[in-house]
């Protein structure tokens, strides 16, 4: 029987809770979704595995509140981080409640550039991450080739690109998957696919206690993209290699947080998986 690892794709990690008093979409959306902590540790460990020594220079692509940025120069005085996105108005919410939060110096090590991932002028990182799918939004192949290429020229000799991908038979229908928290109810709505384009429509709502739920807080308009499609591309963009890490599973078929890297996959109804690029 075919394993459902990933009943919440969009919220594998984090679940902590807190009272907020006004509703933020973006402190729902962190604490249903993100784990900034747990990407910086992925992204060392990984370097680490396939480059030897330690990253510096982090960049995160699609950074919007550039939460990764502000845990990777927290972990190290030596750490450095850039973040690219296009949005003012998650980088304005990020200076205001993420790296404020940061001393002076360690806030002196982050720079944060609002332009396109495609063609922004950042120097040269270690290690890039683009994660939460976020270049699902790229539909073309020729967009995607871009973004990879300049992902790639992005890095210094030894870095590594780290991005993540979904999928599964439970991606290629409509459906709503939920997660209760103490405080509120996050909802993971996928509202179409079609196979024709494998383009799909998500939306995430949010549902506090004792209040009507807020529909549509964000919606992501993607290309499912399959791994040996990204693969391909990053190889036509210049990585010289390329791995898959695969999430392990527990005895009752859920994902256990832990990603190996593997060289074949097995069935599964809904995974995540990060695809990883040497430069
Ligand atoms: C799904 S959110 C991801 C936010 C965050 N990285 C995360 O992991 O949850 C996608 C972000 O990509 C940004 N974005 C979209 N197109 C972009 C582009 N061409 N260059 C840079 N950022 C872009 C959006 O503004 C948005 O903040």
């Amino acid at each position: 029987m075919a394993k459902d690892k990933k009943k919440n794709k969009k919220n594998r990690k984090n679940k902590k809770s807190g009272k907020l008093e006004a509703f933020d979409k973006y402190a729902y959306y962190i604490r249903a979704v993100q784990s900034p902590e747990v990407d910086c540790q992925f992204a060392s460990d990984t370097y680490k595995e396939l480059s030897g020594g330690r990253p510096r220079i982090l960049r995160e692509d699609f950074c919007g509140t550039f939460g990764i940025c502000c845990a990777w120069v927290r972990r190290n005085k030596a750490n450095r981080a850039i973040g690219i996105d296009l949005d003012n108005e998650p980088i304005t919410y990020g200076t205001e409640h993420y790296l404020s939060e940061l001393s002076e110096e360690q806030a002196s090590r982050v720079t944060i550039k609002q332009a396109s991932v495609l063609d922004a002028r950042v120097p040269k990182a270690d290690v890039t991450l683009a994660l939460n799918f976020s270049f699902f939004l790229f539909k073309k192949r020729a967009e995607l080739l871009q973004y990879f290429k300049r992902a790639h020229a992005g890095l210094s000799p030894k870095g590594v690109f780290i991005t993540d991908a979904f999928g599964g038979k439970d991606c290629q229908e409509g459906n709503m998957e939920h997660t209760k928290f103490e405080d509120f109810t996050y909802f993971w709505e996928q509202k179409s696919f079609d196979p024709v384009t494998n383009e799909a429509l998500f939306h995430i709502h949010f549902k506090r206690k004792g209040e009507k739920a807020r529909r549509k807080v964000f919606t992501y308009d993607w290309r499912m993209w399959t791994i040996p499609e990204l693969r391909e591309l990053m190889a036509e963009a210049g990585f010289k290699r390329t791995h898959v890490y695969w999430e392990g599973t527990t005895r009752s078929g859920e994902g256990n947080g832990e990603f190996k890297r593997v060289e074949k996959g097995e069935e599964c109804d809904g995974w995540v998986a990060y695809i990883v690029g040497e430069a």
